[in-house]
């Protein structure tokens, strides 16, 4: 069963839900149903899990980032998407550029820190910095690869800015597997 994202006009407790074994799913209620179901099928799609770092205001940000995707490879471009309720993406529009560093397989502590708001995320990192003077801090103990990028781009997409970055420099840290997020958890890369 569909469910559209114009709120009814009375307030249900749950919202049908089709999973996908065709056994059918009840969504805790909230507000908006339609975001309900919206977050719970993102949350079923698996992903590769980054930390985002850029360099504003005499300080180094970063925050964990799983909306990146690579965009072009001639010119190399990628994009990520941030919230516009982090702190990050008021650095990002002033930042010029930052990195992308890939999270490989058992850093789910370090995703979990960047997601937070701690106010001092990199102590206890091993960090480098970048070649581009743009982009952010190179975490080259914690990532496979790393991307330089500088912004060519910023498009407002809802309540997240998307950022457009021109990859300057591409780093290939070691050939380890990545970290993945799913169902609102970390896990590892298993061969099906
Ligand atoms: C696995 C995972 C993926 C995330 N992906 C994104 C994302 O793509 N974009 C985003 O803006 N926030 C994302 N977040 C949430 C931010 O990391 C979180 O809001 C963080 O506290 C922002 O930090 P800041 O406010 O210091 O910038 C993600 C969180 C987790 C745990």
């Amino acid at each position: 069963m569909a469910v559209q994202s114009t709120p009814p006009a009375t307030q249900t407790d749950h919202v049908q839900t089709s999973l996908p074994d065709g056994k059918e799913g009840r969504v805790t209620a909230s507000p908006d149903p339609f975001q309900d179901v919206f977050r719970d099928i993102m949350s079923r799609f698996a992903a590769s899990v980054t930390v985002v770092t850029s360099f504003a205001g005499d300080r180094h940000h970063g925050l964990t980032v799983s909306a990146f995707t690579s965009v072009s490879l001639d010119p190399p471009l990628i994009l990520i998407c941030i919230d516009h309720t982090s702190h990050s993406v008021a650095a990002l529009r002033v930042a010029g550029g930052f990195t992308v560093n890939m999270l490989q397989e058992g850093t789910g502590e370090v995703a979990r820190k960047f997601a937070s708001k701690d106010p001092d995320k990199f102590t206890g990192l091993a960090s480098t910095r970048p070649e581009y003077r743009g982009a952010g801090l190179v975490l080259s103990s914690e990532s496979y690869a790393s991307l330089e990028c500088r912004t060519v781009k910023s498009v407002e997409a809802g309540d997240h800015t998307v950022f457009i970055g021109h990859v300057e420099n591409a780093h290939s840290h070691r050939p380890a597997k990545p970290l993945l997020y799913w169902q609102r958890d970390f896990h590892r890369l298993m061969p099906d």
